[in-house]
């Protein structure tokens, strides 16, 4: 698939529920996500957030992290994650945050998701942002004591998992002029 504008990729960028097992997302691969989130934009440029790269046997184990109470259970198929930890802040972010009263560092994190999975698009991988971990274990797992607040599930979609036509609020319920 060739993409000329950025509204292609976001028409068909999409929470893929259907992982295609036997295709193996390559280490150059996952990298060059990685080169594309770091472009996002930060403020105070501070890029507060961690990304682990967990692929191989350890990858079976976040999977186990995920599921429960009937949530995502597509990622049975999932064999490479990103789980994004959040990170400090640098010293004039942190100033900025604390003297306006914002919530940067989520921000920030929310940014750089976008752009990892719209790189993925772009190179014809699914992916699926979730919020639904059991974040002690995930801790253990990645080795760290930073929060975790997303893991994205990294993947070929399968050949049935067709795009979805995108349910959202309409132009006017989310967006106005005001001159
Ligand atoms: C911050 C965040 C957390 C999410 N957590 C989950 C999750 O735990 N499980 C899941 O199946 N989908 C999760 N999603 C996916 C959303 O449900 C999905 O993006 C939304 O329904 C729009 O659908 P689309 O991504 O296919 O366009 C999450 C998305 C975001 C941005």
């Amino acid at each position: 698939m060739e993409f000329k504008e950025f509204i292609d990729i976001a028409k068909v960028r999409q929470s893929c529920r259907n992982f295609d097992p036997e295709r193996i997302v390559d280490e150059e691969v996952l990298d060059s996500l990685v080169d594309a989130m770091i472009l996002s934009p930060s403020a105070c440029n501070a890029q507060p957030y961690f990304y682990h790269i967990v692929t191989g046997d350890k990858a079976k184990k976040v999977r186990d992290t995920l599921t429960g109470m009937g949530m995502n259970s597509f990622v049975k198929n999932v064999n490479a994650f990103a789980v994004v930890t959040e990170e400090n802040y640098n010293l004039t972010a942190k100033i900025g945050s604390s003297m306006k009263n914002q919530d940067f560092k989520s921000i920030d994190i929310g940014i750089s998701v976008a752009y990892f999975t719209a790189e993925a698009t772009t190179l014809g991988l699914g992916t699926c942002i979730m919020g639904w971990f059991d974040e002690d274990e995930l801790k253990k797992i990645v080795d760290t004591k930073s929060r975790i607040r997303l893991v994205i599930a990294i993947g070929y979609p399968s050949d049935d998992d067709f795009i979805r036509e995108k349910k959202r609020k309409t132009h006017t319920a989310i967006s106005k002029f005001i001159k």
